[in-house]
């Protein structure tokens, strides 16, 4: 379906749940976030019932998030119902990794196609500190597992000035190590976390003035990521630029949160309420229409507008 301003949208974000066993200082308060009650979330049929509706308005890609989307139960059978619809060519998931050794090989065996990794450090002290209750070992072997199961491998690291600013090198490394991507995401101002994102923001402008990196032409005009390579590596070292650049004008996506809402834009306090449209029997095509239609041209962060919803609560 195109939108109100020229775009195609085929790409659907599922949260599955606001839950997550790690506490990224950036992301989610000390305190941990106040756990949904089951009738808030949606159930896997309700989920699996919106994106059978999107895949009828032209979604072919769905990724799943979180929080951390492998600590809701059932999610594989929800991944093998959505593998099933006759539209659908990509199943994608954002995960911490820390339960993939065990989930690598269920997840593939139930259409998931590719994981991207959250790994913002290599060094075990400083995860605990950045994760305040993660593993990097977990993770590590979460890593092999997906790659020896042939899932497709990505690694999101968050840029953070005075955190791992010194390991962009080891971390550019990784495109070697696993021929994976590795993409670096600006640190963004959203819910609790404004005071952090404000101390630690660096741009990805700041890593090409330090390391030797090669622009590669993209294969995807709608990825919100530009790629540049790192001597023979096969894996591609990419940045993502929300803050110091628009992509709006590209964007192919929708997001649905784990309480129902449907939201247009990452960085717009708009949401559409779907829970109650699909309890109460209403025309679920039309809402999600009228709600494409209402994506906005552009985001406003640089004009300082808050975003209410924690990342854990939109999932990335
Ligand atoms: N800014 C940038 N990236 C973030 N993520 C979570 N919170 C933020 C933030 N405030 C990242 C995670 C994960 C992806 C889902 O989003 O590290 O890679
Ligand atoms: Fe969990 Fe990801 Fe948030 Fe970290 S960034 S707390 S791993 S959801």
């Amino acid at each position: 379906m195109i939108d109100n301003h020229g775009r195609k949208i085929n790409y659907l974000r599922v949260s599955v749940t606001d839950l997550c066993q790690f506490r990224c200082t950036y992301c989610i308060p000390e305190c941990g976030i106040k756990q949904l009650d089951h009738r808030e979330l949606l159930s896997l049929e309700e989920i699996y019932t919106v994106i059978r509706e999107f895949t009828m308005l032209g979604v072919d890609k769905v990724r799943f998030t979180g929080g951390e989307p492998l600590v809701r139960k059932g999610i594989l059978g929800l991944i093998e119902s959505v593998s099933r619809l006759e539209k659908i060519k990509d199943i994608a998931m954002t995960t911490n990794g820390a339960l993939l050794e065990k989930m690598a090989k269920p997840l593939k065996n139930n259409g998931l196609q590719r994981v991207n990794i959250s790994l913002d450090t290599l060094n075990e002290k400083k995860f605990r500190e950045i994760t305040r209750t993660g593993e990097l070992s977990d993770v590590i072997k979460g890593i092999e597992a997906a790659k020896k199961e042939g899932l497709g491998v990505k690694f999101n690291v968050v840029l953070m000035k005075d955190f791992n600013d010194d390991e962009i090198e080891d971390l550019i490394e990784l495109t070697n190590i696993y021929d994976a991507d590795v993409r670096f995401i600006e640190l963004m101002p959203i819910g609790e976390n404004q005071g952090y994102a404000k101390a630690h923001f660096m741009s990805c402008e700041d890593i090409l003035k330090k390391v030797d990196l090669k622009p590669v032409v993209s294969d995807d005009p709608h990825a919100p990521t530009k790629y540049y390579r790192y001597g023979n590596a096969v894996g591609r070292v990419g940045f993502i630029t929300a803050i110091s650049s628009h992509f709006c004008g590209d964007c192919n996506r929708m997001r649905l949160t784990s309480d129902g809402k449907l939201k247009p834009c990452l960085h717009s306090n708009k949401e559409i309420d779907l829970r109650n449209a699909i309890r109460s029997s209403e025309d679920l095509g039309e809402i999600i229409k009228s709600a494409i239609q209402s994506k906005p041209e552009k985001h406003y962060l640089l004009e300082n507008q808050i975003i209410d919803r924690g990342m854990s609560r939109i999932g990335g």
